[in-house]
């Protein structure tokens, strides 16, 4: 039986065994930027892994690109995010906490329209001024809102002084860098709509609000792909896709079913003509991870009027032209692993009344996959012996050798990482050339002969 999560255990959790850092920290922190640990850097790169094979490696119709976070100015202003991708910022006038106007009042039923002037977003406040408060000291006393433009600005390439009125942007979203290419891919690859271009790379938002840990990051990194169809098949791709992604989360992570929900948007985002957001079930509430978007054909016509080249698709067969619409699949590799952190993270009460805290992560995001431990630290042979094994394991799996503590101890922290199998070097080893095997679930213990070792993992490790 497990006792609700809380986000501090799974904040302490990350800390305490090297997932999550905050960015520098012995400098007193960097808000709302975080670093992955050692054993973070795998799961991110497991999750990566995942969703590139889920996306790219079994679909023949969908490439890969890895394009540059920094991108000519004009991208920004012809996706509209230069003069919409913007966010309603008052202040607390009590705490001087600075808050964002829609999420106040979302809290309370209330839900701003993106397109909203800040008029229009003023007056919807004071409306509902007696139901919202501030979320640091509960007072309800805010500055006038306006609108703060997400958009991170740097004076890459632009040696006067004066860099901010000419700024280029580090990009707010990964897509753009896939809309750029449409044309260089369809030139030079033999795709034939419909046709997807995924990619995963780094974004950065100035947010304005920065809690919940790694949920709203200000640099993040997306793992998106554009399905480029035909305008006529576009709501058929788009129920596609929702149920793709939905699934995903049931059948490759593990996730259950009543963890998830989805939610549809009533108001979009400037470029979005449909959007549904697959949400999860995080300690403070059930909240956007994956977001599945109609973008219409506003990104190609609009990067087509600005950039002045065609971007548009002739069909092979019929000769028909046209400019393909975009239905998009949007998550956030943090937001991913912060998802598969509070899924995993189990507190078991044992026979024994003692406690143990263990990661029960789907076997091919664990960190590590097979721990290796000699009985005891000081003896030769042993410590031989388990070399022995733990380099035969390691070209294979990301094994980890520890020979600290007791072997309670060892098998406690494997537990709190998510490790799936821990072998134990003991002195009949010496004799029988066997080794105990133990299941990070059930905490069972098998006999397996050395030289049957690998293919048990192999054979277990693929779940
Ligand atoms: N290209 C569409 C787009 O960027 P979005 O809803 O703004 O849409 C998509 O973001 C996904 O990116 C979100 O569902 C979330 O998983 C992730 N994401 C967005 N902002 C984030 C942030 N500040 N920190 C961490 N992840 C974020």
């Amino acid at each position: 039986m497990s006792k609700e999560t809380t986000m501090e255990d799974i904040v302490s959790l990350a800390k305490r065994r090297g997932f999550v850092f905050s960015s520098s920290e012995i400098y007193g922190g960097f808000a709302a930027v975080y670093d992955f640990g050692p054993y973070g850097t795998e799961l991110a790169k497991n999750i990566r892994e995942l969703w590139w094979k889920e996306m790219v490696q079994e679909n023949d119709n969908i490439v890969g690109l890895d394009s540059s976070i920094f991108m000519s100015p004009r991208v920004w202003e012809a996706s509209g995010h230069v003069g919409g991708f913007s966010d309603p910022l008052a202040e607390c006038k009590n705490c001087h906490t600075r808050v964002r106007v829609d999420h106040l009042l979302e809290n309370v039923g209330v839900f701003a329209d993106e397109k909203m002037s800040d008029e229009e977003i003023n007056k919807l406040l004071s409306e509902n001024l007696e139901k919202v408060s501030c979320p640091k000291c509960n007072k309800n006393d805010f500055s006038d809102a306006k609108s703060f433009n997400l958009l991170v600005k740097s004076n890459l390439g632009n040696f006067t002084g004066d860099w901010s009125k000419e700024p280029t942007y580090l990009r707010g979203e990964t897509c753009q860098g896939i809309h750029v290419n449409f044309k260089n891919v369809l030139d030079s690859s033999r795709v034939k709509v419909p046709f997807g271009i995924a990619q995963i790379g780094k974004a950065f938002r100035n947010e304005i609000t920065a809690r919940q840990f790694i949920f709203r990051k200000r640099e993040f990194e997306q793992m998106e792909m554009q399905y480029f169809v035909h305008p006529d098949d576009v709501n058929k791709e788009y129920e596609n896709w929702r149920e793709k992604r939905w699934n995903f989360y049931i059948n490759k992570l593990g996730f259950k079913k009543e963890n998830l929900n989805w939610h549809e948007h009533e108001n979009f985002a400037f470029y979005a003509k449909a959007a549904w957001d697959i949400e999860y079930k995080f300690p403070f509430g059930f909240k956007e991870l994956e977001g599945i978007h109609n973008r219409s054909n506003h990104d190609l016509s609009t990067h087509a009027k600005y950039s002045g080249v065609k971007l548009a698709y002739r069909n092979p067969q019929t000769g028909e032209e046209f400019v393909p619409w975009v239905v998009e699949t949007s998550v956030g590799v943090d937001r991913m692993f912060l998802a598969v952190l509070c899924e995993a993270y189990t507190q078991e009460k044992l026979e024994d009344g003692k406690e143990r805290i263990v990661l029960k992560l789907p076997y091919k995001l664990a960190p590590v996959k097979v721990a290796v431990f000699p009985l005891l630290k000081n003896k030769k042979d042993l410590q031989e012996k388990a070399r022995e094994v733990f380099d035969s394991l390691k070209s294979k799996y990301m094994c980890e050798y520890d020979d600290n503590g007791n072997v309670g101890k060892r098998y406690r922290r494997q537990d709190e990482i998510g490790t799936p199998y821990c072998v134990t070097i003991d002195f009949d080893t010496l004799e029988d050339s066997s080794v105990t095997v133990r299941n990070r679930d059930t905490m069972e213990q098998e006999r397996i002969k050395i030289e049957d070792l690998e293919s048990f993992l192999e054979k277990n490790l693929t779940r």
